[in-house]
C-alpha cells in the first residue's frame, strides 16, 4: 500500500490551496462557539501555510442541513473566532464554486484566508457528485484533508475532490492517525478499551475489535442499558435502542475481556438510590453506573498502561449522574496512565470540567475514531493515496 502524503511532503509556496477542515463546532442558541478545540486543532496547518504564502481556501461543514441552506448553520459565524485565533482578517464567499468566487481568490494575496459557505448546503456534497467536486477542484492547486473527524463520509470534499488534485493531509490528520495507530500497531499493555455513549450500532464493529486487541473492554452509559434489555433484564424507564437488539447479538457477551456494569445510578423519580443490575423497579431509570461498578472499573484501569476511552459512562449533562465519568477521569490522572479518548459528548465533559489536559491526546473525531479503530484507515485517508 502507497504511503500517504503530508502536508510537508508539497510545495505550497505560491499556490492555492484547498484545505479541507471541520468546523462543525458546538454553538448555542445564539451562535457562539462553545468548544473551539476543533478550529485550534488546525492552526499549525494554516500557520504553516501562511509562513508559505499559499493562497488558503477552506472547505468545511457544520450540522447536517440535508442540501437545504439555513442560517443558523452558515459558516460565517465561524469568521469571528478564526480570525481572534490567528489575528488575521478572514475573507467569505457564499458562493463554493464558479466566477465569483475564482474572482474573489484572484484578487487574494498570497497567506491570505478565504472560507466557503457550508458546503452541505449543496445536496451534491453528501451524494459525492463527482462534476461538483471537479467544479471545487478548479478552485486550487493542491488538496489538503485536515478533517479527520469527516474523514469517515464519503463525500465530494472527503473522497471527491482529491480525484483532481495532488492531495495530503494535513498536520492535524497526520497527528490523529499517528495517536490512533499507537493503539492499533503497539499499545502498551494491558490496554483497555472504555465504551459508553448510545448509539449502538456504530460501536459494535469497535467493540468487537477491541475484544480482540485490548486486554479488557469496560462498557457503560446507555450502551450497556440497551445489551441489558436485549437479554431479557427488567430496565424499568432507562434509555434504551430497541432496534439496536438485533445488532447486540454481535458482541460476544460471554467473551471473558467484556466487563459490564453490575449496578447503576437510578433515579427513581424523586432520589438517587444505587440498585444492582436485574433489580430495578418499572418506573426507575439507569442514569449512570453505581459504585460497585465504578469500583471494579477503577481497578482495571489503575492496573493498566494505556486507556481509549469513547463514550460518556453516565448522564454527564446532569449531577450527580455524570460521577462514573468524573471517577474515570479522576483514576486515569492519578495512574498516571497513558489515554486517548474522543467523541463530541466525551470531549465537550472534559472541557467543561477542565481536565483536557490529564489526557495524551484528544481526538477530533466521534465516529471518525471509531471506525479508525475497527478498520485501521477511512475513506478520506484511503483518497490520499496515489
Ligand atoms: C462530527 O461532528 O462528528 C463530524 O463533523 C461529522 O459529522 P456528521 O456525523 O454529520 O457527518
Amino acid at each position: 500500500m502507497s504511503k500517504i502524503k503530508t502536508l510537508k511532503n508539497v510545495d505550497v509556496k505560491n499556490k492555492r490551496v484547498l484545505v479541507r477542515v471541520d468546523f462543525d463546532v458546538p454553538m448555542d442558541d445564539k451562535l457562539n462557539i462553545v468548544d473551539n478545540s476543533r478550529i485550534k486543532g488546525c492552526l499549525s496547518t494554516f500557520e504553516y501555510l501562511i509562513k508559505q504564502k499559499a493562497k488558503i481556501i477552506l472547505i468545511s461543514h457544520t450540522g447536517r442541513p440535508n442540501g437545504k441552506k439555513d442560517k443558523k448553520l452558515s459558516l460565517k459565524s465561524i469568521v469571528g473566532e478564526l480570525g481572534k485565533l490567528l489575528n488575521k482578517k478572514i475573507l467569505f464567499s457564499s458562493e463554493i464554486f464558479g466566477v465569483k468566487v475564482k474572482e474573489k481568490i484572484k484578487k487574494m494575496k498570497f497567506g491570505d484566508i478565504l472560507l466557503l459557505e457550508n458546503i452541505r448546503f449543496w445536496k451534491q456534497e453528501e451524494q459525492n457528485d463527482q462534476e461538483f467536486a471537479k467544479k471545487i477542484a478548479e478552485l486550487g492547486d493542491i488538496y489538503i484533508n485536515e478533517s479527520f473527524a469527516v474523514s469517515h463520509r464519503k463525500h465530494a470534499s472527503i473522497v471527491g475532490i482529491p480525484q483532481f488534485l495532488p492531495s495530503v493531509a494535513g498536520f492535524l490528520l497526520e497527528k490523529e492517525i499517528e495517536e490512533l495507530d499507537k493503539i492499533l500497531k503497539k499499545p502498551m499493555k494491558p490496554l483497555v478499551a472504555i465504551i459508553g455513549g448510545a448509539k449502538i450500532e456504530t460501536k459494535i464493529k469497535v467493540i468487537n475489535k477491541f475484544l480482540k486487541i485490548a486486554d479488557k473492554v469496560l462498557i457503560g452509559g446507555a450502551l450497556a442499558n440497551t445489551i441489558f434489555a436485549s437479554q431479557g433484564i427488567a430496565m424499568g424507564e432507562s434509555k434504551i435502542d430497541k432496534e439496536s437488539f438485533g445488532e447486540v447479538k454481535k458482541i460476544n457477551l460471554k467473551n471473558h475481556k467484556l466487563f459490564l456494569p453490575i449496578d447503576l445510578g437510578i433515579w427513581d423519580g424523586k432520589n438517587v438510590i444505587y440498585r444492582d443490575v436485574g433489580s430495578l423497579q418499572w418506573f426507575e431509570k439507569a442514569l449512570d453506573i453505581g459504585p460497585k461498578t465504578i469500583h471494579l472499573f477503577n481497578d482495571i484501569i489503575l492496573k493498566s498502561k494505556m486507556v481509549v476511552w469513547n463514550g460518556p459512562l453516565g448522564l454527564i449533562g446532569q449531577k450527580p449522574f455524570d460521577r462514573a465519568s468524573k471517577e474515570l477521569i479522576g483514576v486515569i490522572d492519578k495512574g498516571g496512565i497513558y489515554a486517548v479518548v474522543g467523541g463530541g459528548d466525551t470531549n465537550a465533559f472534559i472541557n467543561e470540567i477542565g481536565k483536557k489536559e490529564i489526557f495524551n491526546w484528544v481526538s477530533t473525531g466521534g465516529g471518525a475514531m471509531l471506525d479508525y479503530l475497527s478498520e485501521g484507515t477511512l475513506p478520506g485517508i484511503e483518497a490520499l493515496r496515489e
